[in-house]
């Protein structure tokens, strides 16, 4: 017989994204681009023009009576609940009856013919308000007696004062990291098409299909199985669509049922940047006590965000933050507080790393701090404080540090990116006083992976085999362009040993998969991989059965080989055995489900084991700034990130490129400016900027760790990679603050905060100038 050859698109093997050609042809469909059938509207909001106040009227005479306008739809027009929170904290209407909570919130919805005279319509309301005092940052709302979004979180472990006591130095101050817009290149959008009796079915661009479908039927009053929401693809979600999609699916609905007609919402950029949330920024009180080695002793941490009038996912946010402020270090001693501040702004959400770079970024800082008050490489520093063998190896929430590979990992790229000679060459330059200065940082991540709220580490998927041996793949994920699609393809065809071209991906649906979780926490793969593998592996012991049957034989005679079945000496190509099978009556369809074992998290006492494992990764960054004015670039960056054993591997390292990019955006030009009257004016791309394809490293190595797996039996034994990367941007950061540090001889840490835009760094130079030098300690 024929050679067996391998299938294509087998896992562990590189494969392009399952729409790439789409995706750069314009031939993938989004949401916008679903054929619009006759008598389509369109929805748009009004929205308030003051940060905070009581709302005393509003007259839509003249919105009504604007030309193409269909009708007008307030917080009266809403036939269920009024109610949005993600959390269940009703603290999230759709529209406000009483009070207008921040600058650009949505108070009513224009329904009309074309989407142009729907946002022409929405800017002729009269609404009458009573001001009232605004906060928009989170100090301010301490310092007004503000309440908190939702309960703070304490992390504790030790006892800080014998810590403090046994550390001969201690240094106490604060840091600001700002907050973030996802910038998705599809913004938020949902058209909604009207069903018999109280059916709706709501095309929708969201990380989380179960949690649109949900929220429309409760302001819709209607059950769950009354909606139905789909999702083929969103150009990019990173957060911003696991919970902010709600309102624009709800009015979409509520429009599409009033009218009985199909209604599709899409704001513009600037209506998506000012109503949706964003990453928070922290303001970070920092207090560590150490040793003359650079050991941390103790370390306590107060950790402010700005959360908007809600609290949507602030809770689990600045839980995160929490949980990665020892990002790889072990504080022998230690408290953590979360502070989730109320403020009248939007209200913040998930974003690719949810709250864990915003700790992360303070480890690193109190790092930094440790080196330049002892004149040593903040490197060295980093390696003294890395997790290790028992004792060393806590987390703040009494989890076991068990797969710990960062020390290798660091070695490894300290050695590969040439780091120490590259740092010696670069002081020895900034030593000639020239105007440009360099900077090279080296910075480890450790992210832990599953959802703290174990609950949603469940996953389920839907496979059926045709009779001509075709397979079509559903499960519970979204794709968002980071190719889960692709791998959990990839994991059914190495199930069947089928060619992937066999596998037909179709578009996520709450009528195939019911309660998913959102694609988020860098899970997708983990659970709906996982959760597709159990469904084929249903059908295939069913075939198996089968097979057993009809020859007569063991199923241990029976194999799956590439593209057919082999029952002892006998190969049968798969379309023939799958038909067989049909016309033996065998059931060709099956439903999987997957959850994550082992995890337990209990937040009244702060203990458990929130995370299944870790992923690890370092980056190297070199800048160059330009002293004058404070501009820079980034001369080369080296990546080495641990994947386990990928699943696939050009997929992966496409995930750790932007990810980096991204995390190097939020800590170098993305910035956000509310101005005093509570107004984002940062809505636009022109006054918001994103990395662009210039702004990447000039020289960027971006390496798989080869030699690890999951020590946990996830799919394949490999590890998540959405999140993790984005925290390896840090590195620019840091390098960027030792080229400012050696403008004043590296004797002051320089304090910068995030981002670090042009204008900060200057300032940031200024500043050290201005306190003078104090000699010179490389
Ligand atoms: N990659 C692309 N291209 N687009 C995205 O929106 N979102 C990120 C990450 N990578 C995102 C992305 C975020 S925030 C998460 S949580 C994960 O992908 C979600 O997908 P996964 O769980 O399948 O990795
Ligand atoms: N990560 C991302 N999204 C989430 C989480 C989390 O831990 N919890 C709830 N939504
Ligand atoms: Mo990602 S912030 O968990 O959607």
């Amino acid at each position: 017989m024929n050679k067996i050859e391998a299938i294509r698109g087998a896992v562990h093997s590189g494969l392009a994204h399952d729409s790439a050609i789409k995706h750069v042809t314009g031939r993938a469909e989004y949401c916008d681009d679903i054929a619009e059938p006759a008598g389509t509207l369109h929805a748009y909001f009004g929205v308030s023009s003051i940060a905070h106040g009581r709302l005393l009227s509003m007259d839509l005479s003249g919105v009504r009576a604007a030309p193409g306008v269909v009708g007008v739809l307030t917080a009266e027009d809403i036939p269920g609940h009024n109610d949005i929170s993600p959390v269940g904290r009703h603290d999230d209407p759709v529209f406000p009856t009483e009070t207008v909570e921040y600058h650009g919130q949505p108070l009513f919805a224009v329904v009309a013919e074309t989407r142009d005279a729907a946002r022409r319509a929405a800017e002729l309301a009269k609404v009458d308000y009573e001001a009232l005092p605004h906060v928009t940052d989170a100090v301010a709302a301490i310092e007004a007696g503000y309440p908190h979004v939702t309960p703070p979180l304490k992390l504790e472990r030790g006892d800080i004062a014998q810590g403090r006591a046994a550390a001969p130095r201690r240094i106490q101050a604060r840091m600001v990291v700002g907050g973030q817009d996802h910038m998705y290149l599809e913004g938020q959008i949902s058209f909604a098409i009207p069903g018999e009796d109280d059916e709706v079915t709501v095309h929708c661009s969201t990380q989380h299909p179960s949690e649109a479908q949900h929220m429309v039927a409760h302001v819709l009053g209607v059950p769950s199985n009354a909606v139905t929401v789909n999702v083929r693809r969103m150009g990019g979600g990173f957060g911003g669509k696991e919970s902010q999609m709600n309102i624009f699916a709800c009015v979409a609905a509520l429009a599409a049922k009033r009218y009985n007609r199909p209604v599709k919402m899409r704001p513009d950029r600037d209506q998506d940047m000012t109503a949706t949330g964003k990453r928070h920024d922290f303001v970070i009180d920092y207090d560590v006590a150490f040793d003359d080695e650079g050991r941390i002793e103790a370390v306590e941490g107060e950790f402010a965000a700005r959360c908007g009038f809600s609290a949507d996912l602030s809770g689990p946010v600045t839980d995160r933050a929490l949980f990665h402020a020892d990002n790889a270090y072990f504080y022998p001693h230690v408290r953590l507080t979360s502070r989730p501040m109320k403020t009248n702004t939007v209200s913040n959400t998930a974003f690719r790393g949810f709250g864990g770079p915003q700790g992360v970024i303070a480890a690193e800082r109190m790092i930094e701090e440790i080196a330049y008050d002892l004149g040593r490489d903040p490197l060295d520093i980093r390696k003294a404080n890395f997790y290790g063998e028992e004792g060393r190896d806590l987390t703040p929430y009494h989890q076991r540090v068990e797969d710990n590979v960062i020390g290798r990992v660091v070695d490894e790229l300290e050695a590969s990116a040439d780091y120490r000679a590259r740092r010696e060459a670069i002081i020895a330059e900034n030593a000639k006083g020239g105007v440009i200065r360099r900077g090279i940082a080296l910075t480890p991540v450790k992210f832990g992976i599953s959802f703290t709220a174990t609950h949603y580490n469940q996953a389920g998927s839907l496979i059926h085999v045709y009779n001509d041996g075709s397979i079509h793949l559903n499960h519970g994920g979204t794709e968002m362009g980071q190719g889960l699609n692709t791998k959990v393809a990839q994991v059914v065809a190495d199930a069947f040993q089928v060619d992937i071209d066999r596998i037909r991906i179709t578009k996520t649906t709450t009528e195939k998969v019911p309660n998913t979780s959102a694609t988020a926490a860098s899970s997708g793969t983990d659970l709906n991989g996982m959760a597709a593998r159990d469904a084929a592996e249903q059908i295939k012991a069913r075939l198996v059965d089968f097979a057993a049957e009809k020859w007569q034989a063991e199923p241990s005679e029976i194999r799956f080989i590439p593209n057919a079945v082999q029952i002892r000496d006998e190969i049968v190509p798969f379309n023939d055995f799958v038909k067989l099978a049909y016309m033996a009556r065998v059931h060709l369809s099956a439903a999987g489900f997957y959850k994550t074992p082992k995890i337990h998290w209990d937040r009244a006492s702060g203990r458990g084991r929130p995370f299944y494992y870790y992923a690890y990764g370092a980056a190297c960054s070199e800048v160059s700034v330009d002293t004058l004015t404070g501009e820079y670039q980034v001369d080369r960056t080296d990546v080495l990130h641990d994947v386990g054993r990928s699943l696939n591997p050009d997929l992966d390292k496409g995930q750790v490129e932007g990810a980096f990019v991204q995390g190097m955006g939020w800590l170098t030009t993305e910035e956000l400016w509310w101005d005093d009257k509570g107004r984002l004016r940062t809505h636009a791309p022109s006054t918001y900027k994103i990395p662009l394809a210039s702004d990447r490293p000039r020289v960027f190595n971006v390496d798989l760790v080869t030699w690890n797996e999951n020590r946990e039996n996830s799919i394949k034994r490999s590890k998540a990679v959405g999140e993790p990367p984005f925290m390896l941007g840090i590195s620019v950061f840091e390098a960027l603050s030792m080229a400012v540090a050696s403008t004043a001889g590296y004797a002051v840490c320089p304090r910068l905060d995030a981002p670090a835009t042009p204008e900060r760094v200057l300032m940031a130079i200024e500043r050290l100038r201005a306190e003078g030098s104090k000699g010179q300690r490389p």
